[in-house]
C-alpha cells in the first residue's frame, strides 16, 4: 500500500479518525437521496422487501396469489414440515399429508389421519380463501383444532404457501 496515493484528498482528510468520519457524513445524504430515487423503481415486484409492506400483506387474497412466489413459498413451508409432509403418498406426521389440499375435502384428506371434531365440523373443501384464514389463525378458524401453530401474520407470506401447496397438487410429481 502506498502513501502517496490520492495525496491531494487524502491529506486534506488525513486529520484523524474524526475528519474521516465528517467526511463520510457529508457524503451520506446524496447516497439517501440517490437510493430512495432508485430503489423502488428497482425493486418493484422483484425484491421481497417492498412486496412484504403492510398494504400488499393485506391486499385481496387473489392479488396477494397473482403476485405469489411458489420458490418462497417452499421455503416458508419448512415451518410447517415438522408436522406436514407434502409429498404424493408421504406419510402423516403430526399433521396429515398435504398433497393435493387446495381443493381438497377438509379433514377427510388423510384417510388414516385422526382429525379432531373441531376441523371435521367445518366441512366443505379447502379452497384457498379457507386456507389464508386457516394459516392466519388456526385456532380463529377452528377452535379446538389440533394444529397447534400460531399462525402466518403476513399475508404476503400465506398466499405464497398456498400457491406452493397448488402447485404441489397439480404437478405430476
Ligand atoms: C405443530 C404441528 C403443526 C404445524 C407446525 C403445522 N401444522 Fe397443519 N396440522 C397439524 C395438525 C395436528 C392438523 C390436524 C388438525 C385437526 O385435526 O384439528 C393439521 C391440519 C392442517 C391442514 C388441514 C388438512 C386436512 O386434511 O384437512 C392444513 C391445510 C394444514 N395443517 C396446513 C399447514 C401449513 C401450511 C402449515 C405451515 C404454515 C402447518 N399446517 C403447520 C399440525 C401442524
Amino acid at each position: 500500500m502506498s502513501g502517496s496515493r490520492r495525496t491531494d484528498s487524502a491529506q486534506k482528510w488525513h486529520t484523524g479518525e474524526r475528519g474521516r468520519r465528517a467526511a463520510g457524513r457529508r457524503m451520506l445524504p446524496r447516497w439517501i437521496a440517490i437510493a430512495v430515487l432508485v430503489v423502488p423503481a428497482a425493486c418493484d415486484g422483484s425484491s421481497s422487501d417492498p412486496r412484504r409492506a403492510d398494504a400488499r400483506s393485506r391486499a385481496p387474497l387473489v392479488e396477494r396469489l397473482a403476485q405469489a412466489d411458489v420458490a418462497q413459498g417452499k421455503r416458508l413451508f419448512r415451518q410447517c414440515a415438522a408436522c406436514h409432509t407434502v409429498a404424493p403418498g408421504g406419510g402423516d406426521r403430526n399433521g396429515p399429508n398435504l398433497h393435493g389440499v387446495v381443493g381438497r375435502p377438509v379433514a377427510a384428506g388423510s384417510r388414516r389421519f385422526g382429525y379432531t371434531a373441531a376441523l371435521e365440523a367445518i366441512g366443505g373443501t379447502w379452497t384457498p380463501e379457507r386456507l389464508d384464514a386457516w394459516l392466519q389463525n388456526p385456532q380463529r378458524f377452528a377452535p379446538g383444532t389440533s394444529m397447534i401453530y400460531a399462525g402466518m401474520p403476513n399475508g404476503v407470506d400465506r398466499a405464497d404457501v398456498i400457491a406452493f401447496l397448488r402447485q404441489q397438487g397439480a404437478a405430476a410429481d
